[in-house]
């Protein structure tokens, strides 16, 4: 079978992880939190979990009608390190709407085409028309990290794509456009537990890319990237949300709340969507290499 790549992350695993995230991907049990820095020993009860998420289903749905009654546009940015937990977060949050109106984007990387245009022009297309929710599993933050960090961006071209993405930003704010950006965060030792988890089961293979294993040694310089990124792109029109996602299952739901809680829809169930737990979401400040 062609496999989409042949055992890198377990050889990382065994000959240059550093010592310290080889040991706590070692010692951990199934759902154990690995990241010491994360502020709970154990993952959330799987009981509460669905229950919280069930409830929050039934807002979105009701978020949904009510985008779709009133011709709101809503765009959220998912951001994060690979296996930060996007994918999953974005499939819990699009489970029970109605696909037509909660399109997801997740574009590869730029065609000639799209290499020769302005960069922002590929993601303008894909924004919500009205009544359309509009999730982008990596955004125009390609530039600010996976870009910088490989070397597929120049530094005058990063610069110049610093300087644009405010005012980017606040066009599409001023256009009326919800804009929610969310940067999932996880340690490293989680990060290479889900890639060699990744790497043995058959139907998650294809998460996995080149980019993922040379990532493995670039972990200082993608922590760079981010906290300048971060810290450049954070304004008053377009924040960014921190969640911290060693743990999936609370930062799903928090992602959810946070998102349902900028959101002004009639027959809220204040119960559900709140309270977020400013332990796990926050804002930049809340990130750590
Ligand atoms: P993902 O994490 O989205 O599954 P990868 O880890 O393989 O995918 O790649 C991370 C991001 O880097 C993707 O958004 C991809 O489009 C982008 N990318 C990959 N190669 C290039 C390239 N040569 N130029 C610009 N972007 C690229
Ligand atoms: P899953 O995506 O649920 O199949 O899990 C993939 C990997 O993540 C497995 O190693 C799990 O042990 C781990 N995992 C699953 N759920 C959680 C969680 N809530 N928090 C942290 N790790 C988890
Ligand atoms: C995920 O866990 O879905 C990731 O954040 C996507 C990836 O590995 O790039």
């Amino acid at each position: 079978m062609d496999l989409p790549f042949d055992g890198g992350i377990s050889r990382y695993f065994t000959e240059d992880a550093p010592a310290d995230v080889r040991d706590a991907v070692k010692a951990a049990g199934k759902g154990d939190i690995i990241n010491p820095a994360y502020p709970y020993q154990d993952r959330w009860k799987r009981s509460e979990y669905e229950a919280e998420l069930a409830a929050l289903q039934i807002e979105l749905v009701r978020m949904q009608a009510w985008a779709r009654e009133t011709g709101r546009r809503i765009a959220v940015v998912f951001e994060g390190r690979d296996a930060a937990g996007k994918g999953g977060t974005i499939k819990r949050l699009r489970e029970n709407l109605n696909p037509r109106g909660a399109k997801l984007v997740a574009l590869s990387k730029p065609t000639d085409v799209e290499a020769a245009q302005w960069y922002f022009q590929r993601y303008i297309a894909h924004l919500p028309a009205k009544g359309e929710i509009t999730i982008f599993d990596r955004s125009w933050y390609n530039r600010g990290v996976v870009e910088h960090v490989f070397g597929f961006c120049t530094p005058e071209q990063r610069e110049r794509w610093f300087a644009q993405v405010p005012e980017f930003e606040d066009m599409l704010v001023h256009e009326g456009i919800t804009l929610v950006k969310i940067w999932l965060n996880v340690g490293r030792a989680t990060q290479l537990k889900r890639f060699l988890d990744r790497e043995k089961d058959p139907l998650k293979q294809w998460k996995l890319s080149w980019i993922d294993v040379e990532g493995l040694s670039k972990w200082d310089a993608y922590t760079a990237a981010i906290a300048e990124t971060l810290e450049r792109t954070h304004t008053a029109h377009a924040p960014w949300t921190i969640v911290r996602s060693d743990d999936k299952r609370r930062a799903r739901v928090q992602v959810i709340r946070h998102l349902l809680g900028q959101l002004d829809y009639p027959m809220k169930d204040e119960t559900a969507v709140t309270p977020t737990d400013d332990k796990i979401l926050g804002g930049p400040d809340l990130w750590h290499g």
